[in-house]
């Protein structure tokens, strides 16, 4: 991130179209901080099951619940547990009232994530202002033309005497425009599919993940590529990692941005708000998702 402008527009370009992930260093956030955000995490996940088991809930993406990922069986529609659990929250980049509703154990959550999430909105800004110039667009097209809404997924992986017969979070894209992810080093987890082979995304030291998610997809109308991508368990060693998203406001409109359609690049989704973009993902729960499909025209 301390490349001059024109270099990170093109190299972010690039990233985006390729592979749709890319590792981001230099990027202001101290080392302290995050490992700071990991060892909470860690905490929280640990503390013995009677302390969370009321956060616990079946309802995915509840603010401030606890939700076990899982697989529906097709056939006899039992529900398979993922190796792994994942604590959601909202955040927001300048408003620390958030962290009022976050865990008061351990002491330090709400401090350390209401800090983290003001650096985090920094460098949302700056990648979205890059991603625009990369589109051609104006540099505060991304930022300002949505209402945006901020919320947070940390992860817990234990370690699994039997890797090979699961997964920590199974193949899925991410839903919302973007995702900030900072992950342990040390320990392979992430994986992201390329030309149809799984690759690891080893975390190059005091580095964040940054992922185009489905909504940016389809604003850029598929020059931008919301990629599938898991995380695996390992036998010896636990693995925490927290994803910041960034996604529009359920009421907002979306569809691919006027100034990137034209006769020769018409435009390959209709129109919906984020709700009901929301409402067929709930709808597929369990499945390997197929949501920004739907919307979807035919060529
Ligand atoms: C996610 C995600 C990957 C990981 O939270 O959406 O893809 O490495 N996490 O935990
Ligand atoms: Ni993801």
């Amino acid at each position: 991130m301390n490349e001059d402008n024109e270099a990170l527009v093109q190299r972010i370009a690039k990233a985006c179209e390729e592979f749709g992930f890319f590792q981001v260093i230099n990027h202001g956030i101290s080392m302290e901080l995050c490992n700071d955000v990991l060892d909470v995490i860690t905490n929280f996940f640990q503390l013995p099951y009677e302390e969370k088991a009321h956060l616990v809930s079946p309802n995915h993406m509840e603010d401030g619940k606890i939700f076990k990922y899982f697989i529906k069986d097709q056939e006899t529609q039992e529900k398979i547990s993922m190796w792994g659990e994942a604590f959601f929250h909202t955040w927001h980049p300048v408003h620390t009232s958030f962290t009022l509703s976050l865990p008061q154990n351990p002491p330090r959550y709400r401090e350390i994530v209401g800090t983290y999430a003001k650096q985090i909105g920094t460098l949302n800004t700056q990648i979205l202002s890059l991603i625009s110039q990369g589109l051609g667009l104006h540099k505060d097209f991304l930022h300002q033309s949505l209402n945006p809404t901020y919320t947070a997924q940390a992860n817990y992986y234990p370690p699994c005497p039997r890797p090979e017969l699961t997964l920590g979070l199974r193949d899925h894209t991410d839903f919302n425009i973007l995702t900030l992810l900072l992950q342990e080093e040390g320990v392979t987890g992430l994986q992201v599919l390329k030309d149809g082979k799984w690759i690891n995304v080893n975390p190059s030291p005091n580095s964040l993940v940054i992922n185009v998610g489905d909504q940016l997809q389809v604003l850029s109308n598929d020059r931008y590529k919301s990629v599938r991508h898991r995380a695996v368990t390992n036998v010896a060693k636990k693995r925490v990692s927290f994803a910041m998203f960034v996604g529009p406001n359920e009421h907002d409109c979306v569809s691919p941005i006027s100034e990137l359609v034209d006769e020769n690049h018409p435009p390959l989704y209709r129109s919906y708000t984020f709700g009901e973009f929301i409402q067929e993902f709930r709808k597929q729960e369990g499945k390997t998702r197929l949501v920004k499909e739907v919307f979807k025209m035919c060529d």
